[in-house]
């Protein structure tokens, strides 16, 4: 059986709304359509919906989430975008980065909180793990290796050790778990981690933020 392969924009804190909305024009309209080939953009809070609305407009083949969720259902926890507000736009959410772990302070009880507010509202989880002892909150299927050694660095893993880590996660978590290598991905080293057998897809930072890198990315 065919895998699905997972290619996934992690924007970060980039891109106005105008930069955001060229980027899914360009993307949009060269992106590749295939049934087992899910192409996902995560934007900022405040571009998500425009992001939404253009893609769902022009009827482009690509799922939006979101870069982070609240660790709480609605309520009196100001500045926070919960799932339950977010559920209306997007369809998976990035937790448990390691620059939310390192620079907010999330620890992996608050990332199992944000994984259970996820799956109430139907929003697929997707937790970073930054190595292989790593904890993946129960019900998450959708896990992206990202050592950080390799993170907006420019020296990636190598596609057999990222294999390997993948490999033991699908082994604790389950063979129905997807793993994503995540890291210095471009369009020159993407095929060596999809053609991994334990690696069902990619991660993106600075490589997603040129669009049509992007576009290199997913033809590749
Ligand atoms: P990078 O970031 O592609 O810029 O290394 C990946 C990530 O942090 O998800």
């Amino acid at each position: 059986m065919a895998k699905d392969t997972w290619i996934i924009a992690n924007w970060k804190a980039n891109k106005t709304l105008d930069e955001a909305l060229e980027w899914v024009k360009i993307v949009g309209s060269n992106c590749l359509q295939k049934e087992d080939l899910k192409i996902a953009v995560c934007p900022s809070f405040s571009a998500i919906e425009e992001v939404k609305r253009e893609i769902e407009t022009k009827a482009y083949p690509l799922i939006v989430g979101a870069q982070d969720l609240s660790p709480f259902d609605n309520g009196a926890y100001t500045g926070e975008e919960t799932a339950a507000i977010l559920k209306q736009f997007v369809k998976l959410a990035i937790l448990g980065h390691s620059e939310r772990r390192e620079n907010f302070g999330e620890t992996d009880e608050i990332i199992a909180e944000k994984v259970k507010q996820a799956l109430e509202y139907g929003i697929t989880p997707l937790v970073c793990v930054q190595d292989a002892d790593t904890l993946v909150p129960q019900g998450c299927k959708l896990i992206a290796y990202e050592p950080v050694f390799a993170i907006g660095s420019g020296n990636s893993d190598s596609p057999e050790d990222a294999n390997r880590v993948a490999g033991i996660f699908k082994q604790k978590y389950g063979e129905d778990s997807q793993v994503l290598y995540g890291g210095s991905v471009t369009a020159e080293n993407v095929r060596d981690f999809t053609n991994q057998e334990n690696i069902s897809g990619v991660l993106v930072g600075k490589a997603s933020l040129i669009a049509e890198e992007f576009v290199r990315i997913i033809k590749a």
